[in-house]
């Protein structure tokens, strides 16, 4: 394996999209980042220069970090914040991920614009589960605010109506927002192809709060991998992705040569059964290299599911199995020693720490509604420092209802604020059942995102989950890895994993209006007693909370 190495400067450049010119801070001067590539197994040691004029933290998404949670990024959770002026160098582990990736920043919304892809190869004397591609092209998805001043402006705006604007002023391909939104057009990203080729296009889903469809007008998708993990080729017209999620796509440039849009559109919206492009699309061009007349404009890709088009987004999430092949095996686990049956929801009204009842939105897992801890929890966990959390996540909900009916009464059930963790033995085998409800008819998708993992996604249905009849349709053959999975609008989800990475791992909807709400937990891998099954030593210079400046690490 390689060793790399880079530097990362953040610092605040001024971009202008729909008109609007601001001040944001990004890497390296550009939006996106830029792109980490590295072979499998490879290690990379990113120096994070913050000259910006807030503290944050970067997480290398997907990756697993084997032993090594300090490198990990998110904040409260494994570390504190890179303060203005000072830099962290984060070593990042490589070890079986293989595909794309991405990294993007872990402290309150500040991944808006600070976030890039990783491009996983495969080592030199292995190649792709498919004929090697003639060339490789980089998307990514994101979200553009007009909002000037700081990502306190981004939080507003897009939490603004209780969340129930589109998130985001609009979204962007590699930066752009498109041809078809305000002084955008001369700016739409092209994607220069030759006829007859076959390109890998790497995907990432770096939006806020949504899932995407994306389609290439009259251009067959063939899906390979997802979230760094191959699966079986799923040969489609359009996809859905979730928010963090990644893929692979193979892309043969076998039509008239000419130019064909690629686009994408908001799943999750609350502007239903609206047909009209709009702030919830975005559109980049697929152009051929050969010569053509541009007789008319490019073509739409009217495949294009629409808004909430549920059945099209479950037709294709349904189709997705991992390889199981001898060289890329599927393991799931099957001795299952804890089961976590875990409901999702939004919930208004809550219990705060101090026992008083309070009114606001919240978000929850099992009615807690997760509140970062002063100190992070890994450092708290490593010393042995007690007071900033507790171990008693629960395996349940505190009560079992018709998780999706419309008439259970939200107010009747305040979630609590907290700071519970999960502990888990090293090498047990974990299923987690996540369950979504319809508490405040605010139903939708939560894409499910694990820290230091994948795990496999053994089933997942509409309605109340059935612990005696749905088990029964687990798929424990070729289901998929990934490390995002979307728990379905009043449906529910099954995942498996073994805990074989010691460390303090965050769990979280990855729609940041969702986490910032409250969303998420964190499971804590034990040790499992030797050297090599422990958590390795923290790096000089960890970055630690204000309150616990004094607490040393060595
Ligand atoms: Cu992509 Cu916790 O993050
Ligand atoms: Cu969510």
């Amino acid at each position: 394996c390689h060793v790399h190495y880079h530097d990362f400067v953040l610092k605040k450049e001024n971009f202008t999209r729909l008109c609007y010119t601001k001040s944001m801070l990004v890497v390296n001067g550009s939006f996106p980042g830029p792109v980490i590539r590295v072979q499998k197994g490879d290690t990379v040691f990113v120096n994070v220069h913050n000259q910006g004029d807030y503290g944050l933290t970067i997480h290398w998404h997907g990756v697993h970090q084997p032993r090594n949670p300090w490198s990990d990024g998110p904040e409260y959770i494994t570390q504190c914040a890179i303060k203005p002026g000072s830099n962290f160098t984060y070593e990042v582990i490589f070890s079986d991920e293989e595909g794309t990736l991405w990294w993007h920043a872990h402290s309150e919304w500040t991944r808006a614009t600070v976030h890039g892809a990783i491009v996983i190869m495969p080592l030199n004397n292995t190649s792709f589960p498919f004929p090697e591609p003639d060339g490789q092209e980089i998307i990514v998805l994101s979200s553009w605010y007009n909002s000037t001043e700081d990502v306190s402006d981004i939080v507003a705006e897009a939490l603004q109506d209780g969340g129930d604007t589109p998130d985001s002023d609009c979204y962007t391909i590699n930066g752009q927002p498109g041809d078809f939104l305000p002084c955008s057009n001369d700016s739409t990203y092209h994607w220069q192809v030759e006829y007859g080729k076959t390109y890998l296009l790497r995907l990432v889903n770096a939006v806020m709060n949504s899932e995407l469809f994306f389609a290439i007008a009259e251009h067959s998708l063939t899906v390979v991998g997802i979230d760094a993990s191959y699966v079986k080729p799923i040969v489609t017209d359009y996809i859905m992705i979730s928010a963090g999620q990644t893929m692979d796509i193979l892309i043969t440039a076998n039509q008239s040569p000419g130019a064909y849009y690629m686009a994408t559109r908001q799943y999750n919206t609350v502007r239903k059964n609206i047909d009209d492009y709009d702030n919830s699309n975005v559109t980049a061009i697929l152009q051929y290299k050969e010569k053509y007349t541009p007789l008319m404009d490019p073509v739409f890709p009217s495949i294009l599911p629409t808004y909430f088009d549920i059945v099209s987004g479950r037709k294709f999430t349904r189709r997705i199995k991992s390889l199981a092949s001898i060289e890329h095996p599927t393991n799931v686990p099957k001795n299952i020693s804890t089961r976590m049956f875990i409901t999702a929801a939004s919930n208004y009204g809550f219990i705060n720490r101090s026992g008083e009842y309070e009114t606001g939105v919240t978000t929850s897992l099992n009615n807690l509604s997760w509140v970062n801890p002063e100190t992070d929890v890994l450092l708290s966990y490593y010393r042995n420092i007690t007071g900033f959390y507790t171990p008693d996540f629960p395996d349940y909900p505190p009560f079992i209802f018709d998780f999706v009916s419309e008439d259970f009464a939200p107010d009747t059930v305040p979630t609590i604020k907290g700071t519970k963790v999960k502990v888990l033995e090293y090498d047990e085998e974990v299923e987690i059942v996540f369950q979504g409800t319809d508490l405040m008819r605010a139903s939708e998708d939560h894409p499910m995102h694990m820290h230091g993992y994948s795990f496999y996604v053994v089933g997942s249905g509409t309605g109340n989950f059935d612990n005696e009849t749905d088990p029964k349709g687990y798929n424990l053959f070729d289901p998929p890895k990934m490390n995002t999975v979307s728990l379905p609008k009043v449906g529910w989800v099954a995942i498996r994993f073994k805990a074989s990475n010691p460390g303090v791992w965050f769990w979280h909807c990855h729609f940041d209006r969702h986490l910032t709400w409250g969303m998420s937990f964190v499971i804590i891998v034990k040790d499992g007693g030797t050297p090599e099954t422990s958590i390795r030593k923290p790096p000089p210079n960890m970055p630690q909370c204000t309150s616990s400046s004094t607490i040393k690490l060595q």
